[in-house]
């Protein structure tokens, strides 16, 4: 059995950071592990002029540990008044990375996203033009859908539809849950790619359900049935160049986690390069969790892989990482994998 494993630094491809105190909080968890990052958007208010990306990259920047080398990815949150010229400008300055765009009503904070696609059209056209992509969180919002159906109904609704029509844009599926999702991205060619989370590797919606509600499990997309984990963890261990980890890590402080109506979000910054270590090992796949983690995305992007590397060891007595993360904003709770870790960052 292998020991340990040396790869090039990871980038996470899809992170919500947050801001004030619970950035503070968080910011190190991921810097520790990690040269890079797209920060999602979805503050309050959101993150929307390029203005708005400058401002948070600086206090991104100043709430950063002593010498830490963590570089934030800056995205522009989609609203049906995006300028092209702001997006244009922003791309060429190299402040920002990617565009994200949430369905209105979608997920946390994302009442200021797109109700009718039509009016993004122009902004649309001019990022496939320059080559940016676009980040979409994968989910119609039609309250006949069914909650477990949103991502498959998304494909064939909306974002087949904006691919066929906007020919050159590049996308990004965001945190894939579902079988349908993993065919839609290896069935995309180079402009089209996908990234998955630590947690959807882990759990299927029985983590969530059975034995009483399990409020830390609950995010968005919801986790899916098994045979979509199953399909997740395929097409993470494949490396294939189109899948690559994006933890889409969303801390929310306890409060609101158990809470009658609880936010969406895993917080798995803290321990996701040791569950991922564990998810590559039991398929037999540990050679690959490098393309996954630290080349596929960047290549992706158009980014050259990070000149860094970290060392992953195993060890016989389980990893003690803390349960709970103490933010000034209130205490966050770290993803619970629900088997013992092993893989250890050195360093
Ligand atoms: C994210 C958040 O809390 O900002 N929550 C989540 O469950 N993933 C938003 C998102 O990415 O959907
Ligand atoms: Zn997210």
């Amino acid at each position: 059995m292998e020991n340990s494993l040396t790869l090039r630094l990871p980038d996470d491809w899809h992170l919500h950071l947050r801001d004030g105190a619970m950035l503070r909080g968080v910011l190190p968890e991921t810097a520790r592990h990690f040269g890079r990052a797209i920060v999602m958007p979805n503050l309050v208010p959101p993150v929307v002029t390029a203005a708005q990306a400058a401002a948070y990259r600086t206090r991104i920047l100043a709430a950063l540990p002593e010498g830490a080398a963590f570089e934030p990815l800056m995205t522009l949150y989609l609203t049906e008044e995006t300028d092209p010229a702001d997006i244009r400008a922003a791309a060429a300055s190299g402040l920002v990375a990617a565009v994200k765009l949430y369905p209105a009503g979608a997920t946390t904070n994302s009442q200021s996203g797109v109700r009718d696609f039509d009016r993004v059209r122009a902004v649309l056209e001019t990022m496939a033009e320059i080559g940016l992509p676009l980040c979409t969180h994968g989910e119609v919002t039609t309250p006949e859908v069914d909650i477990f159906d949103r991502e498959a109904v998304f494909i064939d609704t909306v974002l087949d539809p904006i691919r066929r029509a906007t020919p050159g844009l590049r996308v990004v599926m965001e945190h894939i849950t579902t079988a349908e999702g993993v065919a839609y991205a290896r069935s995309g060619g180079t402009d089209l790619g996908a990234t998955i989370t630590t947690h959807h590797l882990i759990i299927n919606r029985n983590h969530i359900l059975v034995g009483g509600i399990r409020p830390h499990y609950y995010c968005l997309p919801v986790a899916k049935r098994e045979h979509h984990r199953l399909a997740l963890r395929r097409a993470a261990t494949s490396g294939e160049g189109c899948f690559f980890l994006g933890t889409d890590s969303a801390p929310h402080v306890d409060a609101l986690k158990e809470h009658a109506c609880g936010c969406a979000g895993c917080f798995t910054a803290t321990n996701t390069l040791s569950c991922l270590a564990h998810v590559f090992e039991e398929e037999g796949a540990l050679d690959r969790l490098e393309a996954f983690a630290s080349l596929n995305g960047p290549a992706f992007y158009r980014l050259p892989p990070n000149k860094g590397r970290i060392r992953l060891t195993r060890h016989d007595t389980p990893h003690s990482y803390p349960k709970k993360l103490f933010t000034e904003a209130g205490p966050v709770t770290v993803f619970d994998p629900g088997f013992p870790l092993h893989w250890v960052v050195e360093g």
